[in-house]
């Protein structure tokens, strides 16, 4: 083939993702047309943009109000109160103001790899942000916590500690769901990862019925593969939300912020981490 045919060829390829990849694309979804204030629930900062920016995009677009709690300042390197700074303006280019979005510093929740946080301890410094702030819905990792960070892990059973031994000192009781942890290929399948929900968003719209088994299957399967046996969880169907370029390049943008971070490792994984572009969401619910 002469070489400015190929050139032409993969202009048009990369021309075809291009235009594949730049719309945002979400499943109907109760995570975006919860009629409330939603809480993003996280361990450090930057957890918020590593691992959830397409889901603050994405509430936020649909308006509805997003409040962001990080439990730790993330000092295990000594480097918290950097780190509470770059928490800050990460949040002002994911679009969470000021005034919904704090950092705790608390003696029993410290950033550390090798500790599980306790979960009345956890319930009893969230609880103040959820009263005050009317909470529908809290948003956070699931008890495999994406990284295998044990701070990352105890959050959901924080979580649900407050809504089973508390939930009568809340006027409304919020709705819990957990950020799905993937396998090892689907979490680094990069660009992939966007390409391939979207693929399956579509088929969702055009085969209803067909994928009705498709995706029962695969909650089939990811219960074989993801057991979780410390969570009593009752699987709804799966709220999706796939970034497009724009949303994904303003991750990046705020990824820059947490500087103090940016170590050659962290550029492989944003350039190859599922959750920069996809977030996959579960219900938990207590009453089952
Ligand atoms: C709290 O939020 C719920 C919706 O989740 C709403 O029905 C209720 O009116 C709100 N309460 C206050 C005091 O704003
Ligand atoms: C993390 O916890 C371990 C054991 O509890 C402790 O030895 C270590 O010093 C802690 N690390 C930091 C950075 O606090």
């Amino acid at each position: 083939m002469p070489w400015s045919n190929r050139v032409s060829w993969i202009a048009l390829l990369l021309a075809f993702l291009a235009a594949l990849l730049f719309q945002p694309e979400y499943s109907a979804s109760d995570v975006l047309s919860s009629h409330g204030n939603v809480l993003l629930l996280t361990a450090h900062p930057d957890d918020e943009c590593l691992f959830f920016a397409p889901t603050i995009q994405a509430v936020t677009r649909a308006n509805t109000p997003v409040y962001s709690l990080c439990l730790s300042i993330g000092d295990a390197d000594g480097l918290g109160s950097v780190r509470r700074e770059e928490f800050g303006r990460s949040l002002d280019v994911l679009g969470v103001p000021k005034d919904r979005r704090w950092v705790i510093d608390h003696p029993d929740l410290q950033d550390n790899f090798t500790k599980y946080w306790d979960a009345e301890t956890i319930a009893d410094a969230i609880y103040p942000y959820i009263l005050s702030h009317n909470i529908s819905t809290i948003l956070t990792f699931d008890a495999d916590g994406i990284s295998d960070h044990p701070n990352h892990k105890s959050l959901p059973a924080g979580a649900t500690y407050l809504l089973t031994h508390r939930s009568t000192e809340l006027p409304t009781l919020p709705r819990l769901y957990s950020l799905i942890t993937r396998s090892i290929i689907p979490k680094y399948a990069g660009i992939l990862a966007p390409i391939a929900s979207k693929f399956s968003l579509s088929q969702e719209r055009t085969f209803p019925v067909f994928d009705a088994h498709i995706s029962q299957l695969y909650r089939a399967l990811q219960l074989a593969f993801t057991p979780n046996p410390n969570t009593k969880t009752h699987v709804s169907p799966q709220p999706v939300l796939v970034s497009g370029i724009p949303e994904y390049l303003t991750a990046l943008q705020a990824m820059r912020a947490h500087a103090s971070q940016l170590v050659w490792f962290r550029w492989l994984y944003v350039l190859f981490s599922r959750y920069m572009w996809v977030n996959e969401w579960v219900e938990l619910r207590l009453d089952d």
